[in-house]
């Protein structure tokens, strides 16, 4: 599609402008970039995004593996993104680059840049793991949006706004390392499954 390419050369060049020596390059969305029943939203790739240059892959896609197999849909049949798209890092204890949390400034520099890409891919619903990316829309927490659907302002820069539908999930990281969450997530995502199929069958309808 025209608009997704224009798109990245644009994100590109920016962030080429801005970017330091040694930082990854940017790793853009993959999947149905055309209306598909649903956009996931994640933080920020990791090592082995980076390296592939997909989001969601290596540990992360196992993940994914099981948000599809529950929702009963094909990686192909949605659009996954991320909402900082080089991979933060530092220095790990071994000297080795390991990942960090994406910075307020980071996420605030690529923020306009999700706007931009939900307006082309215009899915039908939103759906963000952990609070980086529900934060790229709402001012609350993860831990009191979770698992309820929620519309979202898209507000992509020179474009009129529009809204969507979001459906807050924890990031499945997080849910690794706080076992307690992982019944929580499970649930949500069950809850996801039942309204996502009352809306198809709905035709479509918010
Ligand atoms: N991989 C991604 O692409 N995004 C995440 O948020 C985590 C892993």
């Amino acid at each position: 599609m025209k608009s997704m390419l224009q798109f990245r050369r644009d994100c590109t060049a920016f962030f080429q402008a801005l970017s330091e020596d040694g930082q990854s390059p940017l790793v853009f969305g993959d999947g149905l970039e055309n209306r598909p029943v649903l956009m996931l939203i994640g933080e920020a790739p990791g090592e082995q995004e980076a390296l592939q240059g997909k989001p969601f892959v290596g540990k992360a896609g196992k993940n994914l593996a099981r948000f599809l197999e529950t929702l009963e849909l094909r990686r192909e049949e949605i659009y996954i993104s991320n909402v900082v798209k080089f991979r933060p890092t530092k220095a790990g204890a071994s000297g080795r680059r390991v990942n960090r949390p994406p910075t307020r400034e980071e996420r605030e520099l690529f923020t306009p840049w999700l706007m931009k890409e939900i307006a082309i891919v215009k899915p039908d619903a939103l759906v963000t793991l952990g609070n980086v990316a529900l934060q790229a829309f709402v001012k609350d927490t993860i831990g009191n949006l979770h698992g309820a659907w929620q519309r979202a302002v898209v507000a992509p820069p020179e474009k009129k706004a529009f809204t969507l539908p979001l459906f807050p999930l924890y990031h499945p990281a997080s849910v690794i390392y706080n076992r307690a969450l992982t019944a929580v997530y499970e649930e949500d995502l069950l809850r996801l499954r039942e309204t996502l199929r009352v809306k198809s069958n709905a035709g479509n309808d918010d």
